[in-house]
């Protein structure tokens, strides 16, 4: 069994933890927001994440999790691995804002007295690892100390949603490390999570932090490539899901992140993305493809409020617009980024009347918008209440609805930025259904929906978040 700190009892931190506990290991959370910590020492996970109350009360009562507000408390018990898992938000040119790393770094390099693994599970810019080594090392000599210890980049690639099942059954372990030392603890480490070794992946730490980037930004692209064209296939009458389909049965390309929509969103996509993009220009280095990933997505947003004014034009301010899915995506109450903040913010401006559902993120949107937006507690009390329904997450919940459903809407018409249903099915229905990509189907282009044959001027929206 060994001793292990967690910093941050975030998204990250809190699944890391609990899973690690969950293979028998020691697990002390340290998490600064005494608010978070009341919450966890009570049995009740901060945030909505499937299995991950039940993990963490489990681990609570057989005594293998515990959780502290600060280092101090965590490093008095002589763990021999630290894993640190503290937010790295965009700042807002796009770089990664790293000072709750270095703030953890500083702390820890105070503190111990014996060999430490400092372990960035965090996704950090490359040469974090470096900068890190350094800030302990300069506090060690501070004390007049001298002894070894590592530091190794070990991002993490789990999904809101399904995070559990990601840690417990990765499909790699990236690590980026120095010594043998540290290789043999963390191989030790995530043994019980492998199915073999060939997953565990060691490099520099340099490789180790872009490996992070680099998937995330593939995926990104995925989306955006699909984005682009599905607004291509309306004007040339192609239905970008027959699109998808007849290219994932390539097995080079595959199904996965091949769907349009109204753009990514979430912690993580816009801002490594963004921080791709400004590593690029630290180092001199074009990141073209990146950039455009970026500016496709951020258009993806505006042109699908721009469909709901170029529709209403100036009724709009007397439309009340229903709203399914305020989460960035489904099983998850993140809404980090998500794209319901520009979209209600944006109606808002236009003086429209905003009536919201989703399962289980309406507390968050509640901070941002308060009574300026109405929450109902059932999607079919939206449809009950609005002229339009627009949709932002493809909640399970809302894929059960038929075509017939949306007859109760006082317009009949829904604005789908997740292609949820058949727009055969809606039209069957004599619902106005607009898409991402699929318009065909319906006889309208997309030319009809960004505007230039309805004269409504495509404009820049805001943009809050
Ligand atoms: N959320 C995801 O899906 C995901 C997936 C993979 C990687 N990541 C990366 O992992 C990192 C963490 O992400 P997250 O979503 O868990 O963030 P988060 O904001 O949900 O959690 C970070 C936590 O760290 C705490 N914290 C900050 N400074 C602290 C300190 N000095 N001492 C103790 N606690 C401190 C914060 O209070 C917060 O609770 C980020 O770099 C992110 O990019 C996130």
């Amino acid at each position: 069994m060994r001793k292990i700190v967690v910093i941050g009892a975030g998204y990250v931190g809190l699944v890391t933890g609990a899973c690690f506990a969950q293979k028998g290991n020691f697990v002390i959370i340290v998490e600064k927001d005494e608010n978070k910590v009341k919450s966890l020492l009570n049995g009740i996970v901060p945030f909505y994440e499937p299995g991950l109350n039940q993990l963490v009360t489990k681990s609570i009562r057989e005594n293998n999790i515990i959780f502290v507000n600060n280092i101090f408390q965590a490093i008095k018990q002589n763990p021999q691995v630290i894993f640190s898992c503290v937010g790295t938000p965009s700042l807002p040119d796009g770089s990664a804002d790293l000072s709750a790393v270095w703030t953890v770094s500083r702390e820890v390099g105070k503190l111990i007295d014996d060999y430490i693994l400092f372990i960035n599970k965090s996704t950090v810019p490359v040469g974090t690892a470096k900068k890190v080594k350094k800030i302990i090392k300069e506090e060690l000599d501070l004390r007049g100390l001298s002894f070894d210890f590592d530091v190794a980049s070990n991002p993490e690639f789990l999904k809101e949603g399904d995070a559990l099942n990601d840690f417990l059954m990765p499909d790699r372990v990236v690590i980026g490390v120095e010594s043998k030392k540290a290789e043999q603890i963390l191989s030790d480490l995530y043994k019980p999570f492998l199915k073999n070794q060939d997953q565990l992946l060691f490099m520099n730490s340099e490789s180790a932090e872009l490996t992070k980037y680099a998937s995330n930004s593939m995926l990104a692209t995925r989306i955006s490539f699909m984005n682009q064209l599905a607004l291509f296939a309306d004007k040339v009458g192609a239905d970008i899901e027959q699109v998808k389909l007849g290219m994932a049965k390539d097995k080079r390309i595959g199904v996965s992140f091949l769907n349009a929509g109204i753009g990514y969103g979430g912690s993580c996509f816009p801002k490594d993305v963004k921080a791709l993009i400004h590593m690029g220009k630290e180092h001199n280095h074009n990141m073209s493809l990146i950039k455009s990933v970026d500016v496709v997505n951020d258009n993806q947003r505006d042109w699908f409020v721009n469909q709901i004014f170029n529709y209403y034009k100036d009724e709009i301010s007397k439309k009340t617009i229903g709203i399914w899915g305020l989460a960035f995506k489904p099983e998850t109450d993140d809404i980090r980024c998500a794209p319901s903040i520009d979209v209600i913010e944006n109606l808002l401006c236009e003086d429209a009347k905003v009536v919201v559902y989703d399962p289980v993120a309406s507390e968050n949107i509640k901070k941002i918008f308060k009574d300026t937006v109405v929450f109902v507690n059932r999607a079919l009390d939206v449809l009950r209440e609005s002229d339009c329904l627009v949709i932002l997450t493809e909640w399970k919940e809302f894929l059960k609805h038929k075509p017939n459903d949306f007859k109760i809407l006082k317009d009949k018409v829904v604005f789908d930025g997740r292609n949820c249903f058949k727009p055969i099915d809606m039209k069957n229905n004599g619902i106005k259904y607009f898409t991402v990509g699929r318009n065909s189907v319906c006889e309208f282009s997309n030319d009809f929906c960004i505007g230039f044959k309805s004269g409504f001027d495509n404009k820049k929206l805001k943009k809050i978040n």
